[in-house]
């Protein structure tokens, strides 16, 4: 039997939810990896210091008590961040970076910035405070095609903001595109990126496959091959600016199979199983650890973790739906394998 023991993970793009559904859920990560960066796109979102430490206290109360995780709290950038607020995150140790989404991009996002320009303060305050900014790099105009939002991002948001800022910390979240994967290649080391398991098993075909798929739609869209070929080469690469973010993002079942569904696919349960499938399949295991567990880490200041976790290749039936608050969530995989499961 194939085994792999690697450094314990840790899941720097995460969406835990609150309350009855935060808790029935948060296990499936505590029992994976060591620390997770949390999204902060609640309703309403969390977007001061204060507000984060109270969710951070919820997330721990949840966890169950044989395991030992720790959230990484992120604020959530609006048109009225003030340096203030930033001086008051980046002298908190809970809090690790802030998230920016446009306005009206994805799951929770009104609140999100209209315009760049408007939070300049804010970054500044934030490169001086040394705090990344985690980007969900899609434009919202209903007039650009939904699987060039990436693209057009690149070009007309991501480009004019790195030359006004050229050392704030930049983490592009999910990159789902060869676009994306060039644009970090050729950044300086402020700037990385997270990549997701969806983003390297799957391919937009998977959305249609036999029928409408609605537990395969997340955001950013499923890309062509093409793309998909260029995150999982970035992902297997061994370049420090990619590393692993599951953006695990839970749906009740009956907000994904209905008239108009939710973004977000759930992948807490197989989170590092899924990207040991990906990096085996193409021979890449040995890359696997760094992209894991160092170089998220590493990109954040943080110290590497300590425990190890074995991965036994072996298949792992996926069930088909998981508890989630007083209903369920259709996970990924749902009542299908994976080829790595994690030693219990
Ligand atoms: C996320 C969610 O559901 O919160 N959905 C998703 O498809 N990834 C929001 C996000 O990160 O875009
Ligand atoms: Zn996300």
């Amino acid at each position: 039997m194939q085994t792999l023991t690697i450094t314990k993970p840790d899941d720097f793009h995460l969406h835990l939810r609150d309350g009855a559904a935060l808790a029935s859920i948060i296990d499936h990560t505590a029992a994976q990896v060591a620390r997770a960066i949390i999204m902060p796109n609640l309703k309403p979102p969390v977007v001061t210091t204060e507000m984060a430490l109270e969710y951070r206290d919820r997330i721990l109360a949840a966890v169950d008590e044989q395991y030992n995780f720790e959230p990484l709290m992120t604020l959530y950038l609006t048109d009225n961040t003030s340096a203030e607020d930033i001086k008051t995150a980046g002298e908190n140790k809970s809090i690790h970076a802030l998230k920016y989404y446009p306005a009206g991009a994805t799951t929770n996002s009104d609140q999100g910035v209209t315009d760049f320009k408007k939070t300049y303060k804010a970054l500044e305050a934030m490169m001086e405070q040394g705090l990344p900014l985690l980007v969900h790099g899609e434009v919202t105009d209903a007039d650009v095609d939904i699987f060039d939002r990436e693209a057009v991002f690149i070009d007309k948001v991501l480009t004019p903001l790195v030359k006004d800022f050229p050392d704030l910390k930049i983490v592009f979240e999910h990159i789902t595109t060869r676009a994306g994967v060039d644009f970090v290649l050729s950044a300086k080391e402020n700037i990385s990126a997270t990549i997701t398991p969806q983003h390297i098993l799957l391919n937009r075909n998977d959305l249609f496959k036999g029928g409408l798929r609605p537990h395969n739609y997340c955001l950013p869209i499923l890309k062509v091959e093409n793309d998909r070929q260029a995150v999982e080469a970035a992902a297997i690469s061994g370049n420090p600016k990619f590393f692993l973010g599951t953006d695990s993002a839970p749906h009740e079942r009956k907000h994904k199979e209905t008239g108009c569904g939710c973004a977000g696919i759930f992948s807490a349960h197989i989170g590092i199983e899924l990207y040991a499938e990906a990096f085996d399949a193409v021979g890449a295991l040995d890359k696997l650890e760094a992209f894991a567990s160092h170089y998220g880490a590493d990109f954040y200041g943080l110290p590497r973790n300590q425990e190890k976790v074995t991965l036994i290749k072996e298949d792992l039936t996926i069930p088909e739906t998981i508890a989630f608050g007083d209903s369920v969530l259709v996970p990924f995989r749902a009542g299908e394998t994976c080829s790595w499961q994690l030693k219990k």
